[in-house]
């Protein structure tokens, strides 16, 4: 898969590397119906799922890549025979596939995890790549660990996956132990030293354990990646993945420092989101960015003053642009007599000065002793003459 020079191609592995975290599982059908989602949402690649896994995978992947269209069907594999084999089977019916082969390249995995040697783990990548490309034109190679590996070993790792037929080549933080600074260096490294690095994609996998995926996923597109592996809401293993909406809306917010362009249909967002919600077993945080249901709230009186005379005062984006609701002003003992008014007036009550003053009053005494204020307790305060 190609890309113009600053298009970023959005991976999705909601569906994968999501899936695979407490309280994500999703039944056949759910996977299906979400990736249909994720197709309408524009993303370029879905990694459906690991078909070696279960059966169970096997088939849902099979079922995306059969029916699913409009994006690339990936699947993921250890580098070994039986995934790869198993990988390429359950995406061959998709109009476009991509075969994700992955081996560690940092010592500790090869000593403790995979009791291999660095010439053994060479070997492997170029064995597997070159398996991988017997059945698919794209395959993606990933160094599991790369960023506490040694950079003379990456280097010659993703050489030999490279020379093998890799078509991207994804440099993960698979424990999110890499700051922003040293990601992008790792990747302008690489590129440079690896010959024919031009000639294919590199993409960023960034976990959030000290919470930089966002960040050092930006920071890898700006050491040359263009493509960038993220998940709905950021879930994922332990502390989840780069969250799909929060690179989306930098991206798109702040073209000015990050100037690359991208496919997603950003008002997509809600309703991917929203779907998500549906299926797994937590919704996101409230103040999570973009999707919490209090992104877009406005609690104090100062605040929705200022929103309710000009939204730019304390909004730097509409929630209409992602498709997701607004819930602007809400009501509650920081409140002041402009969001009372102002919803007052969208309940059909015009109200006098003396009648608002005389109606704030008794809603800051139940504001105090009330934690959620519903419309119905608003209608009750308005003076029978109203
Ligand atoms: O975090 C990671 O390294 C992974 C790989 C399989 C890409 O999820
Ligand atoms: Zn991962």
């Amino acid at each position: 898969m190609t890309t113009a020079n600053n298009q970023v191609l959005f991976f999705d592995t909601t569906l994968r590397d999501g899936e695979q975290s407490p309280g994500c599982t999703m039944h056949h059908a759910e996977k299906v119906r979400f990736a249909h989602q994720l197709a309408q949402l524009n993303v370029d690649i879905i990694e459906a799922g690991f078909p070696i896994a279960s059966d169970g995978d096997f088939e849902s992947v099979r079922a995306i890549a059969t029916e699913v269209r409009g994006a690339r069907i990936a699947a993921l594999a250890r580098c070994k025979q039986g995934d790869i084999e198993r990988a390429a089977a359950a995406v061959a019916p998709a109009q476009s596939n991509r075969i994700h082969t992955f081996l560690a390249s940092s010592d500790l995995h090869l000593e403790a995890k995979l009791r291999i040697t660095r010439q053994q783990a060479l070997d492997q990548t170029g064995e597997c790549v070159r398996l991988a490309r017997t059945f698919a034109e794209d395959v993606e190679f990933s160094a599991e660990d790369a960023t506490r590996s040694d950079l003379d070993f990456l280097v010659q790792m993703i050489t030999v996956a490279i020379q093998a037929g890799a078509t991207t080549i994804n440099l993960p933080d698979t424990v999110g132990y890499s700051t922003p600074a040293e990601y992008q260096q790792m990747f302008q490294a690489v590129r440079d030293r690896v010959p024919g690095a031009d000639t294919v994609v590199f993409s960023t996998h960034c976990h959030d354990d000290l919470g930089l995926a966002t960040i050092n996923t930006l920071s890898g597109v700006c050491g040359g990646a263009r493509q960038v592996e993220v998940s709905i809401h950021g879930i994922g293993e332990r502390a989840g993945n780069a969250a799909l909406e929060e690179v989306a809306a930098i991206l798109n917010i702040r073209h000015d420092q990050y100037p690359f362009a991208n496919r997603l249909k950003l008002d997509e967002i809600g309703a991917t989101s929203r779907l998500l919600d549906e299926i797994i077993s937590f919704t996101p945080s409230p103040n999570k960015a973009i999707v919490g249901k209090n992104a877009f709230a406005h609690a104090s009186g100062i605040h929705q003053h200022g929103v309710l005379a000009n939204p730019l005062t304390y909004e730097i984006m509409s929630a209409s642009r992602f498709g997701v609701n607004a819930n602007t002003i809400v009501l509650g003992k920081h409140s002041g007599r402009r969001a009372l008014e102002h919803r007052l007036k969208e309940l059909g009550f015009e109200l006098s000065r003396e009648e608002l003053d005389q109606t704030y009053t008794r809603f800051t005494a139940l504001a105090d002793r009330k934690k959620s204020i519903y419309d119905q307790d608003i209608i009750a305060l308005v003076p029978q003459t109203v």
